[in-house]
């Protein structure tokens, strides 16, 4: 049942070659599979071949070509034995199923979306295939034939290289194709069907061209340009930055609607959900078009970190899916603003991995036990394993993490890797020590860092002490204190930087200092004058810094940080005192105060015509609710954090209502054609968040209702829907806007999943009854995960207050979806279950009601693993 990381041992047998034929048929696909193996030096010579299944029929098996006797092997369901086997010389085994794609709602394995048979075979999913040793040490080259009805599925794709394919007499056609590079079974794919093709090409720095193609379903064509586009820069800077030059003749991408994830790596055939491919301004926001560049080269960038080299087991998957994060974030960055990429990403850290990290189902980057690895593509692998790969780039500097990278690529190409593999790349390339270091890969828990300095001006020397704690998790009840590298700035009274002559009581590199003890003091001497202290800039460590600095030395970072990033930080800390006051007395029925210095600082930045549009419109997004209840801690009210909240949006509004206007008008009228581009996105969020805080102040729908009649993109149509929706729900103007959105995007199905976004996500207590009528709208499908997600997943992550009703109703909505997801598609299901993870830090009448959601679930006779594991985590003391 339990994996465990310290049970791993190799295969008994190596897999030599892989060839399989698909004779594709909706209900009846049959998978003929011949195995070539041989058993592994100095293995038990007795030992039987034991392949995978999931959910299997055997319906042949035959042994170098002669029908198997019946009582060499046991087939089960989930497994296939195969005993007395030789003990040296290869053999080859033939093992033949029939499946129903059609059938197969849990959407891994080989399924249909809308018409077309694709495949989705990470972690687990080959085996719903065909028996084989399905991990991902078991590394083999592929040929793969594809039969199947012409007319309906001209065309038939896998991994590699096209080798060649006719047509038969009976109105089937085959295809063969030939991957030359050993992969494990995760990253096969198959695709068939009838698709709209977008083509193009990219010329390698070595000289060679690659046939880029780009599947869509037909009549979508134009909305695959700028994933295209995103690809060829990603192929670009992949050479240019990491020295990574593409190993395929071609390289595919298509794109599905039914899709539990966003996207998958396999070689040379990425399979994507629709909504991270498609886009066109009429139809895409600016946040769409930035996941689409994102998740087009994270998939891209797999191609060496991931495939070229892979995981030894899948308790390694932030070795592929940490890096190949990293990778795609410095790819944007690169390709847009890189301080507001920096605070995208820190927000998004903050409010998804924080409360992973400190909750029931905490877990260390590399994890050392699983019940179901489906769970474990979490926000702690994929964006804390990032932070991981970025701390050891600021520990070790450019050239150095450049340096490991490249002894990296070089000394694994062709491997299933581990962590320890990894970091010792970049010890030997560097000639460190990273033992210590390598603590965050196995720590869970974000560090709490406590801080405090003194300035002695005789002496002229500035004293900081540190002290980092990082509390229990489950499993884990105590902690050795981590490596954390903190990047610092001393700024002097005009805002230039301090230089010490010398420091003291620790290793400090440049502008980084590394805190390695539990409590550690640093002295900088030859500070002249009292400084101020910019810590953490850039968040060059993922933890939670408390640090009590006077609101005067937070607006002095504010204004004179040279790190954009640190400036923000600056005026999120000085805005979240307000905020959290605000809830506080919202909660105990107190008047809210005005808090006019955080106005005037805030007002400030808007109007501050230096800083570029993105970085004003992230100061006035304030913290969400969930940041705040985060700095709340325990007993969380969420009516009061809501409430708290918009009193400190109101003051903030009526205090800055001429530069709103001015602001709204100046872009407004600014108007040129639409670019995606992240100058033209920065314009627009400006701009919507302008419009944002003058409903505040004008109380009535009729700019927003305006805004939402001229809007000639996305972004601003759906900005002004959300704003009409959300500050004015019962209005005619919201009513009216709701109908004709819906009217004119009926056919567009990632278009509705916004409409159906919007509407779950309407504060207040009335949620609940809106999603429930929403649930029996037509348009609502239980099978898509994009429209599960757009409506059960934005209310229950997204809607604090409506989630959080007092009476506990939206629990059991809850629990009652995960019950009936739960009996078609368990990754959904369980995925859409950790909305709760949280549920203990809510105040004790809402927590006992989430309990008991959560255990009328627990109790429930028929349970997926994946959903088990879960609850069972979720309610664990
Ligand atoms: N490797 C894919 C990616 O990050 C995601 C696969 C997710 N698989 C899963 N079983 N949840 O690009
Ligand atoms: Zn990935």
């Amino acid at each position: 049942r339990v994996v465990h990381l310290a049970d791993y041992r190799p295969t008994d047998f190596v897999l030599e070659r892989v060839d399989l034929t698909f004779e594709l048929d909706p209900e009846d696909t049959k998978i003929e599979s011949r195995l070539i193996f041989h058993r592994r030096e100095g293995a038990d010579p007795q030992a039987p071949l034991v392949l995978d299944g999931d959910e299997l029929t055997l319906s042949g098996l035959l042994f170098d070509q002669i029908e198997m006797d019946a009582d060499r092997y046991t087939a089960t369901a989930s497994s296939l034995t195969i005993r007395d086997l030789p003990a040296a010389e290869p053999f080859e085994v033939t093992v033949t199923t029939i499946i129903n794609p059609t059938a197969n709602t849990k959407l891994m394995g080989l399924f249909r979306s809308n018409g077309i048979y694709c495949t989705q075979c990470e972690a687990e999913g080959f085996r719903r295939i065909t028996y084989f040793p399905d991990r991902p040490d078991v590394l083999a080259v592929y040929t793969v034939n594809i039969i199947a009805d012409k007319e309906a599925n001209p065309l038939l794709l896998s991994n590699g290289n096209f080798l060649g394919g006719a047509g038969y007499g009976d109105g089937k056609h085959f295809a063969a194709w030939f991957d030359p590079h050993p992969k494990p079974s995760y990253l096969f794919a198959l695709v068939a069907g009838d698709l709209g093709l977008v083509e193009d090409t990219f010329t390698t720095v070595s000289g060679r061209e690659v046939a880029l193609k780009i599947y869509v379903e037909h009549g979508k064509e134009p909305r695959a340009a700028y994933a295209m586009d995103a690809l060829k820069r990603s192929m670009k800077w992949d050479e240019e930055v990491f020295g990574r030059e593409y190993d395929l003749d071609i390289f595919m991408v298509v794109a599905v609607s039914d899709f539990n994830m966003g996207a998958m790596e396999n070689k040379g055939l990425n399979i994507f959900n629709d909504k991270y491919v498609l886009a066109d301004p009429e139809t895409a926001t600016d946040q769409d078009y930035a996941y689409i560049e994102a998740i087009i080269a994270h998939e891209y960038f797999h191609n060496w970190t991931g495939n070229r080299i892979t995981c030894r087991d899948w308790f390694q998957l932030c070795l592929k899916e940490g890096l190949t994060v990293f990778r795609d974030h410095e790819f944007s960055a690169d390709q847009r603003s890189r301080a507001v990429k920096r605070i995208a990403e820190v927000r998004h850290l903050r409010s998804e991995q924080f409360p992973e990290d400190s909750g029931p189902l905490a877990h260390p980057v590399r994890p050392t036990k699983y019940r179901e690895i489906n769970n474990f593509y979490t926000t702690t692998v994929y964006e804390k394993g990032s932070e991981v790969t970025r701390m050891i780039a600021t520990l070790l500097g450019r050239d150095g993490f450049k340096k490991g990278m490249d002894l990296y690529f070089d000394r694994h190409d062709g491997d299933a890797a581990t962590v320890e593999d990894f970091v010792k790349c970049f010890e030997d390339a560097n000639s460190v020590d990273l033992a210590q270091f390598s603590l965050w890969y196995n720590q869970a828990g974000t560090p709490q860092v406590t801080v405090s300095s003194a300035y002695d001006e005789k002496a002229s020397t500035f004293t900081l002490s540190l002290e980092q704690v990082v509390a229990a998790t489950p499993g884990q009840p105590t902690k050795e204190p981590m490596v954390i590298p903190l990047s610092f700035s001393l700024l002097s009274d005009d805002g230039t930087v301090l230089t010490p002559s010398s420091v003291e009581g620790g290793k400090v590199a440049g502008d980084v200092l590394q805190l390695v003890e539990r409590s550690q003091t640093f002295v900088f001497q030859g500070i002249a004058s009292r400084p101020v202290l910019s810590l953490n800039r850039g968040f060059s460590a993922p933890i939670t810094l408390h640090y009590p600095q006077s609101k005067d030395d937070l607006a002095h970072i504010a204004r004179h940080d040279s790190d954009l990033f640190s400036r923000w930080q600056a005026v999120t800390d000085l805005a979240l005192p307000a905020l959290t006051a605000a809830a506080r007395n919202a909660a105990s029925g107190a008047a809210v105060e005005s808090d006019d210095a955080l106005a005037d600082v805030v007002v400030a930045i808007a109007a501050d015509e230096s800083l570029e549009p993105a970085f004003r419109a992230q100061v006035l997004a304030l913290s969400s609710e969930a940041d705040i209840a985060r700095e709340l801690g325990s007993n969380n009210d969420p009516d009061a954090i809501h409430a708290g909240r918009q009193t400190v949006l109101a003051s903030i509004a009526a205090h800055g209502e001429q530069t709103f206007k001015t602001l709204f008008d100046t872009l407004n009228a600014a108007g040129s054609a639409y670019s995606p581009d992240a100058a033209g996105a920065g314009r627009r969020a400006l701009r919507n968040s302008a419009l944002l805080y003058l409903t505040f102040v004008e109380k009535s729908p009729a700019r927003a209702a305006e805004a939402f009649a001229k809007a000639d993109n996305m972004t601003d149509l759906s900005q002004a829907l959300s704003i009409l929706a959300h500050q004015f729900p019962d209005a005619e103007e919201t009513r009216a806007a709701l109908a004709s959105f819906e009217t004119r995007f009926a056919d567009n199905a990632l278009v509705m999943d916004k409409w159906f976004q919007i509407q779950a996500t309407i504060p207040g207590d009335m949620a609940l009854d809106r999603v429930n009528a929403l649930l029996a709208n037509p348009h609502f499908k239980g099978e898509n995960p994009n429209r599960v997600r757009s409506l059960i997943g934005s209310f229950a992550f997204a809607n604090p207050t409506g989630f959080n009703r007092k009476d506990g109703a939206a629990y059991d909505l809850l629990a009652s979806q995960v019950l009936d997801i739960d009996g078609r598609n368990p990754q959904l299901a369980a995925r859409l279950l950790t909305a709760m993870r949280s549920w203990r830090l809510l105040e004790p009448m809402r927590a006992d009601k989430a309990r008991n959601a959560l255990m009328r679930i627990e109790s429930a006779e028929t349970l997926s693993v994946d959903v088990r594991d879960i609850i069972e985590r979720m309610l664990q003391a």
